[in-house]
């Protein structure tokens, strides 16, 4: 039973359609099929790792923007950042232990810069000396070890791969405005993208990742058109590849969603640092987020997010439909920062007992929850699963739900399974919890019903 305000909601979003289209050739079925793995992780955890993570976010005792953009910010000459390869030795480096981290708190996949906007390869590539292979005293690939410990511990390996390169001689940075920084020269476009198609290939053959997440895509002489080249290209090499829909022109600025009903390249909207004031029914979303204010390791940004805001962010986005996407910037010896492991590993413990509630989960059906946040989830036999997730749990010991859809055959407490009593008062429901909350960042009711 849906409230009118949900109905108004749908209608709303129905006219204003975020329309990220399937492939041509795809049916609507095949296109769920292909997003399944994707839509019931709901939790991934980003890794910006590249040169910037040297200088860490201070240049010539100067500190400002995020780190991974210090070349731009600090207006470095390529010849000047490129120097910094020659000390890039990331001996601390483990792959198994980022991956045993992401998985300890609960994350399904990972996503690793390929190549950030400095045009530094992090992986093998032969159509560039600037990689961590050629250019570094480290020598070696960073990227195959992470998607071989990623397939043996049993998450998916993705990879974030940036169209704006301040590196490649084709683009120049044009604009002292640093958010359109690199122009093209016209006549070398064409080999600009060919350049990118074969790394691209190249990250296919090595690394087979299952989401190829593009950025830096708001440069002007980037086209829909060429987001049409780069797709057509994966998806021939890969027909169940997922693409995010910052390949193409469509995206919104940070909302991330899509501008209008146009067809636009890509499976999933990109909200930046935010999340949707509600769930979008039809789109597929992840908002990224960083722990403190910077994606690249920065060694003086301390302004730390707290354990219970990523664990409440994480609700909060399943709540609405979408996935949640942490970021961690590790340094340059190859060490993810102690405060980012610390709330990795707070939010597992959360996930742990949990996690139930947030993966293969659905938007919530509620217009409101001043109580918490709630996902819905359907089993094979139809039955369905309301999760409570309760942030402010009642001195009274009573939650009331005004407009309790149906009669629940059972409610539990997610920790411990300890039942609860329902009284129904007309259109309201009264759950009796126990005096004191089982998790002090959210505690989770289970409502049991035989139907849809
Ligand atoms: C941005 C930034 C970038 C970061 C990214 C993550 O657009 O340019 O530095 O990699 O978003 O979403």
């Amino acid at each position: 039973m849906l409230t009118r305000a949900i109905l108004r909601t749908m209608c709303l979003v129905a006219c204003f359609a975020i329309n990220i289209p399937a492939t041509a050739a795809e049916t609507p079925a095949e296109r769920d099929a292909r997003m399944q793995w994707w839509r019931d992780a709901r939790f991934g955890m980003f890794i910006h790792w590249g040169l910037y993570a040297i200088p860490a976010g201070t240049w010539q005792g100067k500190t400002a923007g995020t780190g991974e953009w210090i070349m731009d910010w600090a207006n470095i000459p390529v010849e000047e950042y490129e120097q910094l390869a020659g000390q890039f030795n990331p001996v601390e480096y483990d792959p198994a232990a980022w991956v045993r981290l992401a998985k300890e708190a609960g994350a399904r996949y990972i996503v690793i810069t390929s190549k950030h906007h400095d045009g530094f390869s992090l992986f093998d590539s032969a159509v560039s000396k600037y990689d961590a292979v050629d250019a570094t005293p480290y020598g070696k690939c960073l990227l195959k070890p992470l998607a071989d410990e990623c397939r043996k511990q049993g998450l998916t390996f993705c990879v974030y791969h940036s169209i704006m390169d301040w590196h490649h001689p084709a683009q120049y940075r044009a604009n002292p405005d640093r958010y359109n920084p690199t122009g093209v020269h016209p006549e070398r476009k064409r080999e600009y993208l060919d350049y990118m198609k074969t790394q691209l290939q190249e990250l296919l053959d090595s690394c087979d990742p299952a989401v190829l997440w593009f950025d830096g895509e708001w440069t002007d002489w980037w086209t829909e058109e060429d987001a049409r080249e780069v797709c057509t290209f994966l998806r021939e090499l890969r027909p169940r590849i997922i693409i995010n829909n910052r390949v193409g022109k469509g995206r919104q600025g940070m909302d991330g969603l899509n501008k209008d009903d146009q067809e636009y390249s890509g499976d999933f909207g990109t909200p930046e640092q935010q999340i949707p004031a509600t769930g979008i029914p039809g789109v597929d979303w992840e908002s990224c987020m960083t722990m403190n204010d910077t994606w690249g390791f920065s060694s003086s940004d301390e302004n730390w997010k707290s354990a219970e805001s990523l664990i409440r962010n994480i609700i909060d986005t399943a709540s609405k439909g979408g996935n949640y996407l942490l970021n961690v910037g590790p340094t340059a010896a190859g060490r993810i920062p102690e405060a980012s492991v610390e709330r990795m590993r707070a939010i597992g413990a959360w996930m742990q007992t949990n996690g139930e509630s947030i993966y293969a989960t659905q938007a919530s059906p509620f217009a409101e929850t001043p109580w918490g946040r709630c996902t819905r989830r359907t089993l094979a036999d139809g039955s369905t699963r309301l999760y409570l997730h309760v942030f402010d749990w009642p001195q009274d010991g009573q939650l009331t739900i005004p407009d309790l859809p149906g009669v629940p055959q059972r409610a539990l407490l997610l920790a411990g399974r300890q039942p609860l009593e329902v009284t129904r008062q007309d259109q309201a429901a009264i759950i009796a919890l126990p005096p004191s909350a089982p998790d002090p960042v959210a505690s989770v009711v289970i409502l049991e019903y035989a139907q849809p």
